[in-house]
């Protein structure tokens, strides 16, 4: 079934002009694939008669499905409180290192049914799906023990079948140290090496990430995170620098890591080996803003370099517990200064590459259909506005979402 959807001013976010703005445009789909894009007047002609189902945009500006590319959406719990113990002085650190922090989420989420976590991270899901979020990531990590990230990654694919959007799953039990590995960190990487390849087997894993960080794990640690999941032919990322500049960026390029994220404390040397490597920057500037740091990610050195930059969430109870993707992309303009182009290319198509997906991110014969339609005249207004959602409608693989089969 071939479907024209037309009357679109399009940020196709391909080819040389800015955007890649078509002013009067027209896609073609057939099934979930986008099979022509162009000037609206230019339909060729064997496609035409093809058509069996036409749709008026009414003028509207479409982009590319969002990519929310960083997120821990499944936890139990919330971490409100700890948010009230900053605001008395307390530091993140500090409650990270008093047994707070990453660890009373795990506490939470060990106490959960996978009924329950999966209730929780559904609602969470369903405000990012109404800004127009069609792929997400979503990392396990709060469970920490072989049947907690079981359940946490379960819950993810679970969200993916459920909801009507691709859901990516990273393994992320390098998150933090488990009470019962308490002095025996070494032991604990042992263990979660031997989870991944279990969990793996059972189709749970996607990419493996780690946090290596001070208050979280060594590059050593995170080296033989990353080997076992070359072993397993995973793909990896990192939380890198993002408290301090552990150097973490230039391990993860060595197993050639598909992004780093956060990078407040990057260095050069991890700036020219993500460069070289192709890996993508992830910035997260919810995470930024929350902790109300001040060292900024450097975008204009990344940009030099040619690095890819994504943006996103980083949804998670301590740190980021935003739920608009919007928002992130005002952030990332008003905080790190980049551009409202490349924002939107931070998640759409600089997102897709940082989960391996190459077929997405983009308006262009062969993509997957996946589509924002949005009520502004222009995509900048994007990250313009924050606290307004402009989302009119969203089609996902070819299909209006809502739209009966
Ligand atoms: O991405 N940096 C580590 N992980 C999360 C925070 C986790 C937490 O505080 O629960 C992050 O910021
Ligand atoms: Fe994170």
């Amino acid at each position: 079934m071939m479907k024209l959807w037309t009357n679109a001013h399009l940020a196709t976010l391909a080819g040389a002009q800015p955007w890649g703005w078509i002013e009067q445009g027209a896609l073609i789909t057939q099934g979930a694939h986008i099979v022509w894009v162009g000037e609206a007047d230019q339909v060729p002609a064997e496609l035409r008669g093809q058509i069996t189902a036409s749709y008026d945009l009414a003028g509207a500006v479409i982009t590319p499905g969002l990519i929310d590319c960083h997120t821990h959406l499944v936890y139990g719990g919330l971490r409100a409180k700890e948010f009230e113990q900053r605001l008395q002085g307390a530091s993140y650190e500090e409650i990270a290192r008093a047994g707070g922090g990453i660890r009373s989420t795990v506490s939470a989420t060990r106490a959960a049914s996978e009924d329950e976590l999966f209730e929780a991270a559904a609602g969470r899901l369903r405000h990012l799906l109404a800004e127009g979020v069609t792929s997400i990531e979503i990392k396990s990590g709060y469970g920490l023990s072989l049947a907690a990230e079981r359940a946490s990654l379960r819950v993810a694919r679970r969200l993916g079948e459920h909801f009507d959007v691709t859901v990516r799953t990273s393994y992320l039990a390098a998150h933090a140290l488990p009470p019962e590995f308490a002095g025996r960190q070494d032991d604990y990487v042992s263990a979660l090496c031997d989870w991944m390849a279990q969990l793996h087997a059972e189709g749970l894993i996607d990419a493996v990430d780690a946090f290596c960080e001070g208050i979280g794990f060594t590059p050593a640690q995170t080296r033989r995170v990353f080997e076992a999941a070359h072993r397993l032919g995973l793909p990896v990322k990192l939380h890198a620098e993002q408290l301090s500049d552990q150097g973490g960026t230039q391990l993860a390029c060595e197993f050639a890591a598909l992004s780093c994220d956060h990078l407040e404390y990057l260095s050069p040397a991890g700036i020219a080996a993500m460069a070289a490597s192709g890996c993508v920057a992830t910035l997260l500037p919810g995470a930024y803003y929350f902790l109300r740091e001040t060292k900024l990610p450097p975008v204009q050195a990344l940009r030099e370099a040619g690095v890819s930059i994504a943006i996103s969430t980083d949804h998670n109870p301590g740190t980021s517990p935003t739920l608009s993707l919007l928002l992130m992309l005002n952030m990332a303009c008003t905080l790190f200064r980049l551009t409202p182009e490349e924002a939107l290319r931070g998640v759409t198509v600089n997102a897709a590459k940082s989960l391996g997906l190459a077929d997405r991110g983009q308006l262009l014969a062969g993509q997957r259909a996946d589509f924002c339609v949005w009520d502004v005249q222009h995509p900048n207004e994007l990250a313009y506005f924050f606290g307004r959602n402009p989302l009119r409608q969203v089609v996902q693989g070819g299909q209006l979402r809502g739209e009966a089969f």
